[in-house]
């Protein structure tokens, strides 16, 4: 327990050396290109549904790259976007917190409009990680990690 506390320190340090690295980049940082208009979440539609039987569904461990496209069934229970479970517990199913990870449901208080959140400004999982295009960038981030942290830490 002690270690793992410790290790989770280490990584948000590490974070946070990350974080003074941005700051040097304030005056560069741009809005991004992915600007919002549904409901603050960036405008990017997913990819097309496709259905598999649930039976080879349960055994597929990587849901972010199946046959080259994202296992849809592995997180939603239809094509209208519901999920199985709660945003932050489904990505958690598969990802325990680990060093390196960002506190989640704490509230960002002035929300980006061109990142989503939960009810609230809460910081979820997806709000960093675009969980539809985790191959686009280095870890699947929204933006360059520079620009992502200054969307929420502003220098003042
Ligand atoms: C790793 C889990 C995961 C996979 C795989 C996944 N989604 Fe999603 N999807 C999410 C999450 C998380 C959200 C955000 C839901 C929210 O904000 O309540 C979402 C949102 C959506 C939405 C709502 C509109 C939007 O873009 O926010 C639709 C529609 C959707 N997904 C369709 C799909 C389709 C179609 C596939 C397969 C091509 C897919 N998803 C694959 C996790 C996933
Ligand atoms: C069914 C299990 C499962 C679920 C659910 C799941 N993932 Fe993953 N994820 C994986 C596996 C397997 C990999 C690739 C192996 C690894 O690096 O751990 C991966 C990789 C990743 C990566 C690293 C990508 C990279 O380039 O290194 C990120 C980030 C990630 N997932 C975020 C999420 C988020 C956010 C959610 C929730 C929306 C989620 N995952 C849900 C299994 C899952
Ligand atoms: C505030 C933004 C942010 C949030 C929120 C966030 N992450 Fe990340 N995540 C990152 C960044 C940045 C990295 C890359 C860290 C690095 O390269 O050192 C990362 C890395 C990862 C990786 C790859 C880890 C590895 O060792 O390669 C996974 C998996 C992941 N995150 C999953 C999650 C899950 C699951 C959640 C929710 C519980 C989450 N993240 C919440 C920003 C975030
Ligand atoms: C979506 C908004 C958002 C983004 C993006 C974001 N942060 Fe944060 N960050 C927050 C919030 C909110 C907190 C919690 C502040 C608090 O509780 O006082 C936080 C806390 C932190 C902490 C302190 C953690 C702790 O537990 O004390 C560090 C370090 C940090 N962020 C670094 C980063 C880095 C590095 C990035 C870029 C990879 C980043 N953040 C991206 C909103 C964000």
């Amino acid at each position: 327990m002690a270690a793992s506390r410790a290790q989770s320190a280490s990584g948000l340090a590490r974070l946070g050396a990350g974080l003074g690295a941005a700051a040097v980049l304030v005056a560069s940082a741009g809005c991004g290109a992915l600007l919002g208009a549904r409901g603050g979440a960036p405008v990017k539609p997913p990819p097309a549904w496709v259905s598999y039987p649930e039976a080879s569904v349960e055994t597929v461990a990587n849901p972010h790259n199946y046959l080259g496209a994202p296992l849809c069934q592995r997180c939603h229970t239809g094509p209208g976007g519901g999920l199985r479970a709660e945003p932050v517990a489904l990505c958690k199913e598969c990802h325990p917190q680990r060093h390196g990870n960002h506190p989640v449901e704490v509230v960002q208080p002035h929300p980006p409009a061109d990142l989503p959140f939960g009810p609230g400004g809460r910081i979820l999982c997806h709000t960093c990680h675009d969980e539809h295009d985790l191959l686009a960038r280095k870890k699947g981030l929204r933006l360059p990690f520079n620009d992502l942290c200054l969307k929420c830490h502003q220098q003042h």
